[in-house]
């Protein structure tokens, strides 16, 4: 991906904005390995790297931005790492963090399964009293996908069709979707990731089928505003078909 100057961001700003842009925010680990800090203290100069990107977010008029924060595959990892990731108030959003993007007319939800046993209680009272506390808020809402596997989103879906007694035939992609995690969340149009995989780990699966992909070598905890600027100025050069024989159809089909 191609860095853009600041002098660009304008003719971002004047361009088609993406709706819903998603993040895949990785490379802590390697980041902290770096400075031979630990894991964890790697996870907690992430915060930063969410608030610039939601600034930006905000300066270019994004109304959803989905932030991935912890996997269901990441309950592999050391019980120290994962303890630390439970506690998204030290590394994520913490009060002052939450406060101030609540100021900021931000929405601020959590995506996932929240009511897993192995979430400390504490931090669910936190969650739930962070999304309470800005469930007003319209200017844009921050999704972060917590405890979040795009697999298991699907499942919990179907298992919530199959419990109201929907009938096979009565399944239909609209019906299914209205029982995700978030059904008022638009597909998501660009989905970015840092730290040079280029993967996207269980990420949102229904809702990013026709996002365009952005990857960088950027470590998340180095990712700025810029980083942000430049992925879209990326989105705004890329045609997007959506199945369609031209780029033209393709977007009519999306209006
Ligand atoms: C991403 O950073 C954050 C989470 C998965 C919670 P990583 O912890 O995956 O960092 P790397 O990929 O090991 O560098
Ligand atoms: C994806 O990163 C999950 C988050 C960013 C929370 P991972 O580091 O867990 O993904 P893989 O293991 O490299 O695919
Ligand atoms: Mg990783």
């Amino acid at each position: 991906m191609r860095i853009i100057e600041a002098d660009q961001v304008a003719d971002v700003r004047a361009g088609e904005v993406p709706a819903h842009v998603g993040v895949i925010m990785d490379g802590n680990g390697r980041w902290a390995q770096m400075r031979t800090l630990t894991r964890s203290e790697g996870h907690a100069a992430a915060e930063d790297a969410v608030v610039a990107t939601v600034d930006a977010c905000l300066d270019l008029g994004v109304r959803w931005l989905s932030a991935y924060a912890f996997s269901t595959e990441n309950w592999t990892r050391e019980v120290e790492e994962i303890a630390f990731l439970m506690r998204f108030d030290e590394w994520l959003l913490r009060k002052e963090r939450r406060d101030e993007l609540n100021e900021k007319g931000v929405q601020i939800r959590f995506l996932g399964r929240l009511d897993d046993p192995r979430i400390p209680e504490d931090s669910r009272d936190w969650l739930v009293e962070t999304a309470a506390l800005t469930e007003h808020n319209t200017r844009m809402v921050l999704g972060i996908a917590f405890n979040y596997g795009g697999r298991a989103e699907i499942v919990d879906a179907v298992r919530a069709l199959v419990a109201q007694g929907v009938a096979p035939e009565e399944v239909t992609e609209e019906r299914l979707a209205a029982e995700l995690y978030a059904p008022d969340m638009p597909d998501m149009d660009l989905v970015v990731r840092t730290s040079s995989e280029h993967r996207t780990s269980n990420f949102f699966p229904w809702q990013a089928t026709y996002a365009e992909l952005v990857f960088l070598d950027t470590l998340w905890p180095d990712f700025r505003e810029g980083h942000l600027y430049s992925a879209v100025a990326e989105y705004q050069a890329r045609r997007r078909r959506m199945g369609a024989a031209s780029a033209a159809a393709g977007a009519d089909r999306r209006a």
